[in-house]
């Protein structure tokens, strides 16, 4: 049977890394897969392999008219609406004393105004299609603090907590919603790659980051997917408001 019969998924900041292979795991399982991204190039070429069982649509998440219509054009082209995965989200290395305003606005309008809007405008959505489940990708790093990523921190702590929010909400309204925050450790993805050529002290960028994980190396992106799998099926029926860890133990 496959896990995902025929619910339609949207996936923000799909064209790449957890959120191309959740993507491609959501059409293996026999969902529907929007690959939603700004990055217009790759997220077409990944609709395209993908078929008939997924569609591109350009996105900026920090843009509330681009999210209306991306799930506009979404329940009119697939007759409904029952996942939603946040995953756009940018990365960078900050402390308090040398971000800029400007800084810390563009993370934190991506990662965590970009995840509100999200949330805000696919539940009339679902309400339509019978109820859904939303899945938030905060981070490691939105459950304790790093010395080297301000911004992030506080853009990935905002996520966590405004899933809890959801969830109650949703819950509270009996709107059939449910709605978990995942929290990856590194992943090989093209948004950690820059990292894996830094050196740290005498040891390379890739040496630095495995060593943070008890297993003692980096995750893959489709392990991060699974978990997502899980959270968007109906496996996940009695689970909402939580926050589901992915990171080789690193917070053990
Ligand atoms: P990635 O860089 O491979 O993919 C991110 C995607 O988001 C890209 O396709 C990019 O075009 C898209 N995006 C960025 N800004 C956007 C915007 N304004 N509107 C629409 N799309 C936008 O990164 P990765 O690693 O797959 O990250 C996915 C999520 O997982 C992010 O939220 C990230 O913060 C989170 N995460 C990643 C970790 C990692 O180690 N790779 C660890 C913990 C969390």
């Amino acid at each position: 049977m496959p896990r995902l019969d025929d619910k339609v998924v949207l996936v923000s900041g799909g064209a790449s890394g957890i959120g191309a292979a959740t993507a491609r795991l959501v059409v293996r399982e026999g969902g529907k897969s929007v690959v939603a991204d700004r990055d217009e190039e790759k997220g077409r070429a990944l609709a395209d392999e993908l078929g008939a069982s997924a569609l591109f649509l350009p996105l900026d998440v920090t843009r509330e008219a681009a999210w209306q219509k991306a799930i506009a054009v979404t329940a009119e082209t697939f007759g409904g609406l029952h996942g939603l995965l946040n995953a756009a989200g940018i990365g960078t290395r900050t402390d308090i004393e040398s971000c800029t305003l400007e800084d810390y606005r563009r993370v934190n309008d991506i990662n965590a105004l970009g995840t509100f809007l999200g949330c805000k405008t696919v539940i009339p959505a679902m309400k339509q299609s019978g109820g859904g489940s939303i899945v938030n990708i905060s981070s490691v790093l939105g459950l304790r603090g790093a010395s080297y990523a301000l911004a992030y921190c506080a853009s990935k702590g905002a996520v966590r907590l405004l899933t809890k929010h959801v969830a109650l909400h949703c819950a509270q309204m009996k709107y059939n919603i449910r709605c978990n925050s995942v929290h990856p450790g590194y992943i090989d993805t093209p948004m950690v790659a820059p990292r894996l050529t830094q050196n740290v002290g005498n040891m390379s960028g890739r040496q630095w980051l495995e060593e943070l994980h008890p297993l003692g190396r980096l995750g893959e992106a489709g392990e991060v997917a699974n978990m997502i799998l899980f959270l968007l099926s109906d496996e996940a029926s009695f689970s909402t408001g939580s926050e589901f860890i992915c990171d080789g133990g690193l917070t053990a």
